[in-house]
């Protein structure tokens, strides 16, 4: 079983590199190469120094094989494969790239990838150029590879990729990024029966030490030193031994005293059985083992901190419980105390995601003096009805920072939306015996992602907050793109991008 995700990493994670031979030694060693079909009026292979060696390597004239498909539109991830056999050259693909932007490349690559999954193919890819695709165009790559499988017999072959052109830079950028995410997927899929905050403390434990840079440190909090911590330990105490934990990583690198600080606090929910309220139809419960995906998020984010190194000063706060059905469970109509005193009455135990964040936010906020305060969590369903699978609901009051926050997201590849604290609906989480009631429920505004954020910013005194909603971006519910369905690992590299960006 993969107790142990850094062995799980190397053992499927694709290699990838680049190479700049300029003559035929080029293809003695590969077995694909993938050559873009850009589109003009029609789809059109450019006539590069790689094509005209391939075409003296192979004796294939491309144009030709291209017009043997006329209904080929070259549109972005549209692939012809010509088989052949020489040397070890066993494929040529024919990639669409449709107008050679960001999003096109995204999905021409993730397609690429997905042709040579499973397989030990060495792919020759030559799908960009310049320099400014060709982190995109990597990531994807390795992104559409991603496989979880824990089957007893495994016979898992990976492909390697060799991107062709001058970029060992980008290529190193990309993988970091990529890594991360592969990382942050391993522990959504990572079912629930081995998945408890322990577990998870675990993991994160081994992989500061494996990161070799002692500007990481870890800090794990449980039992007696949660006492204050009363929205963690009513969800977390629902579940027998080990109990809930506060994983808390920091990054400060000498010097880092004066940089901003960044405190990021992840839902950490292991699986989410609603609780007394139990999730109802049952088959909602069936993801819930993704319930922690803003925590691991988080927890990639921060490891690649250690190779990116940035001058920004950052703590996580993993808030990591079970929500569990038991005598040890919280109950509707129950009243609970808050990091820092503020009490709450809870009314539905399946929103305990705010609950747990409340106090991560509160002890940021009273202790750890931050310059931005970041959430990220699969908090609500309404945020998938609102905006779908696609985009993130993203909720901050400072408009500037959204806005950049917005255009990192289109860049990696995980897109953000700027959705409004409306104030008008603030006087739902009023409660008669409590300072708040935790579900909005005093009015219905019917807007639960809103109500939701208002919540969690009666927590966050007076500091730059911005808390991602990934409840719908954090699953895929298909296989496609770069995705597998299940985990994405979004917010992995929003985050690595922004803190990178501070
Ligand atoms: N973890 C769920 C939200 C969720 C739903 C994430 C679907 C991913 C997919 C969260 O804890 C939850 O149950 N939220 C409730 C809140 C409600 C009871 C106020 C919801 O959204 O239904
Ligand atoms: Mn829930
Ligand atoms: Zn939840």
């Amino acid at each position: 079983m993969p107790t142990k995700l850094s062995s799980k990493i190397i053992d499927f994670y694709p290699a990838v590199s680049c190479i700049n031979l300029k003559n035929e030694k080029l293809f003695a060693d590969v077995t694909a190469v993938a050559i873009p079909v850009g589109t003009d009026e029609k789809p059109k292979i450019a006539k590069t120094a790689l094509v005209k060696n391939l075409t003296t390597f192979t004796n294939i004239d491309l144009n030709i094989e291209l017009a043997n498909w006329p209904e080929f539109t070259a549109k972005a991830g549209e692939i012809i494969e010509i088989p052949l056999s020489v040397g070890k050259l066993t494929r040529i693909y024919l990639v669409g790239i449709g107008e050679a932007n960001l999003e096109d490349i995204r999905k021409a690559s993730a397609s690429l990838s997905r042709k040579v999954k499973g397989t030990d193919a060495k792919v020759l890819s030559a799908l960009v150029e310049g320099k400014d695709l060709v982190e995109t165009n990597v990531a994807a790559l390795v992104l559409a590879n991603y496989q979880f499988n824990m089957k007893s017999e495994k016979k898992l072959k990976r492909p390697t990729f060799l991107v062709y052109g001058d970029f060992k830079n980008e290529v190193e950028r990309a993988s970091i990024f990529a890594k991360a995410t592969w990382r942050t997927r391993d522990l959504i899929h990572t079912p629930s029966n081995i998945k408890n905050p322990l577990w998870l403390a675990n993991q994160a434990k081994s992989m500061v030490a494996a990161s070799k840079n002692s500007a990481l440190t870890i800090k794990i909090k449980s039992g007696a030193a949660l006492k204050e911590f009363g929205g963690l330990l009513a969800v977390g105490n629902s579940s027998p031994k080990p109990g809930p934990r506060l994983i808390e990583i920091s990054y400060s690198p000498k010097g880092s005293s004066n940089w901003s600080h960044v405190v990021m606090v992840g839902k950490g929910i292991t699986f989410d059985t609603g609780g007394v309220s139990l999730k109802r139809p049952y088959e909602f419960m069936i993801g819930m083992k993704s319930d922690m995906a803003g925590a691991a998020a988080i927890l990639s984010a921060t490891i690649a901190m250690a190779e990116l190194k940035p001058k920004v000063k950052i703590t996580a706060l993993l808030m990591c419980a079970e929500n569990a059905l038991s005598g040890t469970a919280q109950r509707p109509s129950d009243v609970i105390k808050h990091y820092g005193g503020t009490t709450v009455e809870v009314i539905n135990t399946d929103a305990e995601g705010r609950l747990v964040l409340a106090d991560g936010l509160a002890y940021a906020d009273e202790e750890l003096d931050p310059d931005y305060l970041i959430d990220v969590a699969t908090l609500t369903g309404a945020a998938t009805l609102g905006l779908g699978r696609q985009y993130a609901a993203m909720y901050t009051r400072d408009s500037a920072l959204a806005k950049k926050i917005h255009v990192i997201g289109n860049n990696v590849g995980e897109k953000v939306w700027h959705m409004p604290l409306i104030d008008d609906y603030e006087v739902a989480l009023e409660s008669d015996i409590a300072d708040l009631n935790h579900t909005a429920d005093k009015y219905d505004f019917s807007a639960g992602s809103v109500t939701a954020a208002l919540f969690l910013e009666k927590f966050v005194g007076k500091r730059k907050w911005v808390h991602f909603d990934i409840a719908g971006t954090g699953r895929s519910e298909v296989d496609a793109g770069e995705n597998i369905k299940g985990g994405t690992g979004f917010a992995t590299r929003l985050l690595i991008g922004w803190l990178d960006s501070i």
